[in-house]
């Protein structure tokens, strides 16, 4: 029972077309070293969310190339496959995922789930939604549950999420809880409280990527014109160009002033992480400089480069080699997921 073991380590990572370099640097990136450097001692599980897809509206002809395209980067950005307590896995591969879904919702009040902040938020765009469909998903309501059994089947003691998610692993623990007492028999492993999640993963370093155009808002793909956007998908040259365009100030010198000089601070931000420094070190080589376009071309050439590299990496990507990895993880996960499923089922008195 090898993969018993380790304690688990477990995050799923929503699959998404259009990834930002700010997705990039602050999801993708830290979730693969995180991956890397913690293997030898938990078990990691990665695993997309792909039933979590569509609790929004979505096109479902781009679902299998947005997974694809995500576990691609996934290993361009630096994942191991060959590591064999890392576990990468679609969720509508394990049956269990639906399955324990079901067992759990009939434990939960409609009211603890009409009160999560994203079901409300969402709901309440989804009313409002061009989409034309006035119908608000039960879906997006059992978006929780769904995530509770993700985690609860394996056992995870550590769920590194971002603030957005928290309220969902409270409710995880909750439900654990409800389940262990109402049966009276240690049923699920509780995970770690949000606070000692903080302190096992770092409170994240608050990165913040602010959109080229409007520095004071964060980069993000629902922008519209694309032009403050930075996508691993474009092209160098157009990266390049966004860059050379971004909005800066009439301060007239380089300074790390978020809030007088928010996007010369950002183009600092950028330049940093492209050159895997601090953001001091790289503002006090600029601090004072009065040359904008200089600097511009700096943080320019910086995103090209990267954008090049990892565009070339992608296209190295052994699509055969992530699908044997993927059914792998599959088969073995399968088979815990099976037996904590087997456990509840017995449990409520259905074996
Ligand atoms: N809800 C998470 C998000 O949107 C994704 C997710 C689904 C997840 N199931 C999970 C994260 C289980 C951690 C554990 O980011």
């Amino acid at each position: 029972m090898k993969l018993m073991s380790k304690q688990v380590i477990l995050t799923g990572i929503r699959a998404n077309n259009d990834l930002t370099i700010g997705n990039y640097f602050g999801a993708i990136l830290p979730m693969i070293d995180m991956a890397t450097t913690r293997a030898e001692e938990f078990q990691v599980n990665l695993f997309v969310p792909d039933l979590h897809s569509f609790t929004t509206p979505i096109n479902h002809r781009e679902l299998q190339s947005a997974i694809w395209n995500n576990l691609r980067i996934f290993v361009a950005a630096g994942l191991p496959l060959d590591q064999p307590d890392i576990h990468i896995y679609r969720q509508s591969y394990i049956p269990a995922h639906s399955e324990m879904t079901w067992i759990i919702d009939c434990f939960v009040g409609m009211g603890e789930l009409g009160r999560m902040t994203q079901f409300k938020e969402k709901s309440y765009k989804e009313d409002e939604s061009k989409s034309g469909e006035d119908r608000v998903r039960v879906g997006l309501f059992n978006y929780p549950v769904l995530m509770a059994a993700d985690i609860l089947l394996y056992n995870a003691t550590y769920v590194p999420v971002g603030d957005d998610q928290t309220q969902h692993l409270e409710f995880t623990r909750d439900i654990a809880e409800r389940l262990n007492n109402k049966f009276d028999q240690e049923l699920f492993t509780i995970p770690k409280p949000v606070k000692e999640q903080h302190e096992f993963f770092g409170k994240d370093q608050g990165l913040r990527i602010k959109d080229l155009q409007d520095p004071t808002k964060k980069m993000s793909k629902s922008d519209e014109s694309g032009k403050g956007v930075i996508f691993l998908n474009d092209s160098p040259e157009l990266a390049a160009k966004k860059v050379m365009s971004a909005t800066t100030d009439s301060v007239g010198q380089v300074n790390l002033d978020w809030e007088n000089q928010p996007g010369i601070s950002n183009l600092l931000q950028i330049l940093a992480l492209f050159q895997h420094r601090s953001i001091e070190e790289v503002a006090s080589e600029w601090q004072g400089n009065t040359q904008y376009g200089e600097f511009k071309k700096t943080v320019a050439d910086a995103v090209k480069g990267f954008l090049v590299d990892l565009q070339d990496k992608l296209a190295q990507v052994d699509d055969s080699a992530v699908k044997t990895k993927l059914e792998a993880s599959e088969a073995a996960m399968d088979k815990v997921a099976g037996e904590t499923l087997l456990k509840t089922q017995k449990a409520v008195g259905l074996r």
